[in-house]
């Protein structure tokens, strides 16, 4: 039986581990500190994005220690898992109904963040629906994809532009159950 350590899961199939278990606590902690204080007192809706958000937010809401509410959205892009869609070939699904929630500071939270299109075109999507307290939180940041210019307040960590798996993000649906971040070796993609 493999042992449930950092070497366990999958090992043979990534290069090396980018965000360790502990790490992670750490920047949960953090970030969750930063909500506490900037949402004090106010009406505090999270709004997870489908699928890769699963495991960020559910640690991340753990920590949170004002009343919040929470949904989710599904962002489908077309087309291939390993290209990032432009904004105009996403789909969005909904899971509440979101016109009940005007009066809310909505923090949408993601796994990564890599053109941008996602986010960028969420953020269109909630003003459009009537939202004007609208904030981003991802818990990974890949700089050098950018394609947009959205402002996310809350970044867990910025990482080199590398295929990542793990802490909710996959390849092909899987690796999603790793605890921890690590990069994909190229002979499983390419
Ligand atoms: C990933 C990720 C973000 C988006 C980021 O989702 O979860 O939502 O891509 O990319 P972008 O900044 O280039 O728009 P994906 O479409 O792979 O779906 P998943 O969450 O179900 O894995």
């Amino acid at each position: 039986m493999e042992s449930n350590n950092n070497s366990g899961y999958f090992a043979s199939d990534f290069k090396k581990i980018l965000v360790s278990e502990d790490e992670i606590e750490g920047i949960i902690c953090r970030i969750a500190d930063e909500i506490n204080r900037d949402y004090k007192d106010k009406k505090l809706l999270v709004c997870g994005i489908l699928k890769g958000c699963f495991i960020f937010m559910s640690d991340l809401i753990r920590k949170i220690e004002i009343p919040v509410e929470i949904t989710f959205i599904k962002a489908s892009s077309y087309g291939s898992s390993s290209v990032s869609a432009g904004a105009e070939n996403i789909k969005v699904t909904v899971f509440s109904e979101l016109e009940n929630y005007k009066n809310y500071n909505i923090l949408v939270v993601d796994d990564i963040l890599d053109t941008g299109n996602t986010l960028c075109f969420l953020e269109k999507y909630l003003k459009d629906m009537g939202f004007d307290n609208i904030n981003f939180c991802t818990f990974l940041d890949k700089p050098e994809r950018r394609e947009t210019d959205i402002y996310v307040k809350y970044i867990g960590k910025q990482i080199e532009n590398e295929f990542v798996v793990g802490y909710g993000l996959d390849f092909n649906e899987k690796y999603r159950n790793m605890p921890f971040v690590a990069a994909l070796d190229e002979k499983v993609y390419d």
